[in-house]
């Protein structure tokens, strides 16, 4: 029956397709040389064979985000999950993803050298090819790809067991899923190449934040501001690992519907994410900074009918013809990765729209349905799910009977949760959705 097969599904393991470097910040920090391919480029330059470099610059990263290169010019920079880095540094900006290489069923995350990546000016007019070789050498980190486990396992105790266990939140059962394979529930939860490892946490929030935090409202609301609703509609993302490219659309399609006080309401294609950008894996995966802030400034978005949602990977699609609408200033909350908190998180959505944060998903969330959603801890004792992490929008904030909360926009569909919606504890870094939230202005 419906139930048993939907259950199942929940406790197959990962099959992965695509396989993300795993660099921290203390694998990344230290002295770098970047070598520079030749420059005079626009934004369609090809960096997959940047040809030999031109030039170099050696750029030293220190803790938490300062830049500086070997002239004593001072820039910014941060990780990005643990996916690369970014630095911007005398009118430069350099990104480029960690590398890693793949043999058999081994991944080796190899941290002291990036992959081939892009090198503009900030006014993106002057665009280069580089890549990156630490110093001091940082030693590979091997990992086994998952192999898939066993098939269908029903578990109805699971569900009950959440229910009974805590009465924030209640667990309910989703048969439309039946027949998918697990692949399919592990896309809709980031996908293969969203995972983030390693410890990242909220930042302790300092007693200024606290006190500013305190002088906006205690409830607030983008879907509902004196009757005004600032939130595109829910869409759903189907079996593509395409939530990052989703809740990015969704923050640019908020954020312009605020600064116009709703006069503009575009609905942005996630398919031409997935097709077209080089900054994210179309379905099996990518990251909201590189996506709702970076592309958008680099390469900008386009509207819905411009590439209609496939919810599949497929050569660049988009009619060239459309429009691009761009965004600048994009940034993690607290200005770089591991500088966000709950704090700050309120600030950034009350003065300037909803944000992107990524969380880790858990077998539990699945079966999400009302209420504030705390993990519970309860996995299947069968088959334990494998922990992706997914992007989602934070639109606003509240307390119910003393609990504080996140309200939050899913793309699973209406039928998913409170319509689409969830909430999720506040201020305890449930799952570690206050560490890594997005935000970037729409340009017009
Ligand atoms: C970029 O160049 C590589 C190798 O030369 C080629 O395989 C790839 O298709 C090119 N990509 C695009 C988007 O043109
Ligand atoms: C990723 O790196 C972190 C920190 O070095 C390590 O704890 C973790 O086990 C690594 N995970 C994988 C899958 O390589
Ligand atoms: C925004 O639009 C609403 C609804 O039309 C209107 O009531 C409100 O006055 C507008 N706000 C501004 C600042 O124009
Ligand atoms: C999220 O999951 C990763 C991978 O299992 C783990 O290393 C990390 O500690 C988790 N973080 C939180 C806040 O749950």
């Amino acid at each position: 029956m419906k139930l048993s097969v939907f259950l199942s599904l929940l406790f197959l393991t990962a099959v992965w397709a695509d396989t993300p470097a795993n660099c921290t910040f203390d694998d990344i920090k230290g002295t770098w040389t970047f070598f520079i391919g030749s420059n005079g480029h626009d934004n369609t330059v090809n960096c997959s064979n940047m040809g030999n470099p031109k030039s170099q610059l050696q750029v030293t990263l220190y803790f938490p985000d300062v830049a500086v290169d070997e002239f004593g010019n001072k820039g910014f920079w941060t990780i990005i999950y643990n996916q690369g880095f970014e630095v911007v540094i005398s009118g430069r900006k350099y990104f480029a993803f960690s590398m890693y290489e793949q043999s058999g069923s081994t991944v080796s995350s190899i941290c002291d050298k990036t992959l081939p990546g892009w090198s503009h000016d900030t006014f993106n007019r002057d665009w280069a090819c580089y890549y990156g070789k630490k110093i001091t050498s940082v030693p590979p980190k091997y990992y086994k790809k998952n192999k898939p486990h066993r098939l269908f396992k029903l578990n109805y105790d699971y569900i009950n067991n959440i229910n009974k266990q805590q009465k924030l939140w209640t667990a309910t059962v989703y048969p439309e899923y039946e027949g998918k394979p697990m692949r399919e529930l592990l896309n809709k939860a980031g996908g293969p190449a969203s995972q983030v490892f390693g410890p990242i946490k909220a930042a302790p929030v300092t007693w200024e934040q606290q006190r500013l935090s305190e002088t906006i409202p205690e409830q607030f609301d983008w879907r509902n501001v004196n009757d005004n609703n600032y939130v595109s509609p829910i869409r759903n993302q189907e079996s593509c690992g395409s939530c990052y490219a989703f809740s990015s659309m969704a923050m640019n399609e908020a954020r312009v519907r605020i600064m116009t006080n709703n006069t503009l309401q575009p609905v942005f294609s996630p398919q031409d994410i997935v097709e077209c950008s080089e900054y994210s894996q179309g379905c099996a995966g990518g990251f909201p900074y590189l996506i709702g802030g970076k592309y958008a400034e680099d390469f900008g978005l386009v509207e819905e009918k411009c590439n209609p949602y496939k919810g599949q990977d497929h050569s660049c699609s988009t009619d060239k013809t459309c429009k691009r609408q761009y965004a600048t200033s994009y940034r993690y909350v607290g200005g770089f990765y591991g500088g966000c908190n709950d704090a700050l998180m309120k600030m950034e959505i009350y003065r300037h729209g909803p944000v992107v944060v990524g969380f880790n998903v858990t077998d539990d969330f699945f079966h999400y349905k009302s209420g504030i959603f705390i993990h519970t801890g309860l996995t299947d004792r069968y088959n334990p799910f494998e922990v992706t992490n997914h992007a989602v929008l934070v639109v606003g904030y509240g307390t119910e009977k003393g609990v504080k909360y996140w309200i939050v926009k899913n793309s699973w569909g209406e039928k998913w949760g409170e319509s689409g919606y969830f909430r999720i504890r506040r201020g305890t870094d449930e799952l570690g959705i206050e560490s890594m939230a997005v935000s970037s202005t729409p340009i017009f």
